[in-house]
């Protein structure tokens, strides 16, 4: 694609801002309130704070209240059918408050009613959706509100979904001391199960100038932790003017001033590279944590969902991290019960995952994805052998994890404070460098800051310590 069709322009994007002037004009001086509800991954969470940055430009205060909102965006996803399910059935609910107050509008974006089947089913069953817009129409949504407010009908858009890059819109951080970047866009791999590269188009980079002065900004306003997001950011900047790699950029982002940590998501094992390692084992800054999803442990099922590497070239990049950087927290995607997955090949599964010892894994039952190749494959699994799968795969990974969480006993981790821990009102919690949760009492001055503290005892999933005493 020319970079010149995939950059929206600024004229483009001042228009939209144009709308955001109008619509706020249209609302007048009375109080109004916008709830955008985000369903999938990060990338999805960084769209909705831009979401949100152009309804707080239109004159909405952001609310978490469904009851107090005027306005109601529901941002989907698409990667399993769950997703899509509880997508539908909170939109089904909002039908309820819309009976009570009729002036509430609602919204449904993102990568689910990018599929043209999803669109047309939320069109036909869901006739209070007042708009529906794809992932590829983001930037546009100023327009698509003005136009459902003065000519009081409803407004269904997907554009083709090749993608494109939107600069300059405003961004609505939820968080005030953890921010996401998005440096690319898009997935060119067609992982024979996935549905991403459909819904979301090719794979575009941001220009490294804008993605630079974006950390700047952040790492000036405080920023604790910026985490770099892409559907594949090892690809990033092949598709440049001006080529250039992700260790390339990560190297760049690490000379900015400021005392942040950067993370990044998600990696590709056929494209991290060693120079990658390389420029992360000489960066304090970026966190020792690497997400390197493996989706399987046997090189036939590789082979069927087009993953193009094996776990032989797998396992030599995992073995090149530690050699460099002996302390690293290594996670992983796993798809229990892809079609044809014989047991032999789901014992290769477990073995990697013995073999790698994950910190963490995110594993899921494979599902069947419309217009994807697997979703035709004759040799789909039975559900009951899936979900046996599923959890002899989740015991093997809950062993390695409690026994890794063991060895941080007696140990001071420096902890970034997110706030009170959801099960115990009384106790703060927080995440370390490797991801680890943490949790420890504490006073509320600590939200947003780093603390040393000191692990007690330790759970699968948790760390229980005290302030350190230093
Ligand atoms: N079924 C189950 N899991 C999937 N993922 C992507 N597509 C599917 C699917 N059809 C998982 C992969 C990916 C993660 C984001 O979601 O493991 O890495
Ligand atoms: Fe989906 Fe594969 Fe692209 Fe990841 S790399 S978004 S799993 S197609």
């Amino acid at each position: 694609m020319e970079r010149s069709k995939v950059v929206i322009s600024k004229e483009q994007i001042a228009l939209q801002y144009e709308y955001m002037g109008k619509v706020r004009a249209l609302l007048g001086q009375e109080e109004r309130y916008a709830l955008v509800r985000t369903y999938g991954c990060q990338q999805n969470e960084a769209d909705s704070e831009r979401l949100a940055g152009m309804l707080h430009e239109m004159g909405y205060s952001i609310t978490e209240d469904e009851k107090k909102a005027d306005l109601i965006l529901v941002n989907t996803c698409a990667v399993r059918e769950h997703a899509e399910l509880k997508a539908l059935s909170i939109t089904g609910q909002f039908k309820h408050l819309k009976e009570k107050k009729k002036s509430l509008l609602i919204g449904i974006c993102g990568c689910m009613v990018s599929q043209e089947h999803r669109k047309e089913d939320i069109k036909h069953k869901y006739p209070y959706v007042d708009f529906l817009f794809g992932t590829a129409m983001l930037y546009r949504m100023p327009e698509i509100l003005y136009t459902r407010l003065v000519k009081q009908k409803r407004q269904f858009f997907l554009d083709d979904n090749s993608g494109n890059i939107a600069e300059g819109l405003p961004v609505y951080r939820m968080n005030e001391f953890k921010a996401w970047v998005s440096i690319m866009y898009g997935c060119n791999n067609f992982c024979s199960y996935c549905v991403v590269p459909y819904v979301r188009g090719r794979e575009r980079s941001r220009d490294p100038e804008e993605i630079l002065q974006e950390v700047k900004a952040l790492a000036e306003q405080g920023y604790k932790e910026i985490t770099l997001l892409g559907q594949n950011v090892n690809s990033y900047g092949k598709d440049l003017e001006e080529p250039m790699t992700f260790a390339q950029l990560l190297e760049r982002i690490c000379q900015v001033e400021g005392e942040f940590t950067v993370r990044f998501m998600t990696s590709h094992p056929k494209d991290a590279t060693r120079e990658l390692i390389d420029v992360m084992a000489q960066n304090p800054k970026i966190a020792r944590a690497f997400h390197l999803p493996l989706q399987s442990g046997s090189n036939r099922v590789l082979q069927r969902m087009n993953r193009k590497y094996t776990t032989e070239r797998y396992l030599e990049l995992v073995d090149y991290m530690r050699e460099k950087m002996p302390d690293i927290a290594l996670t992983t995607d796993i798809i229990v019960a892809f079609p044809g997955e014989s047991e032999e090949d789901f014992e290769g599964t477990l073995e990697m995952l013995r073999r790698v010892e994950y910190d963490n894994i995110y594993s899921f039952i494979y599902s069947k994805r419309k217009g994807t190749p697997a979703a035709d494959y004759p040799d789909q699994i039975d559900p009951s052998v899936a979900s046996d799968r599923f959890a002899r795969m989740i015991a093997c990974q809950q062993e390695i994890s409690a026994r890794k969480n063991k060895d941080y006993t007696g140990e001071v981790l420096q902890v970034l404070v997110e706030g009170y821990s959801k099960t115990d009102k009384t106790k703060l919690t927080g995440r370390t460098e490797k991801n680890r949760l943490v949790h420890f009492e504490g006073p509320e001055e600590l939200i947003g800051q780093h603390a040393a503290v000191l692990i007690k005892r330790s759970e699968t999933y948790a760390l229980f310590g005290e302030l350190a005493q230093l």
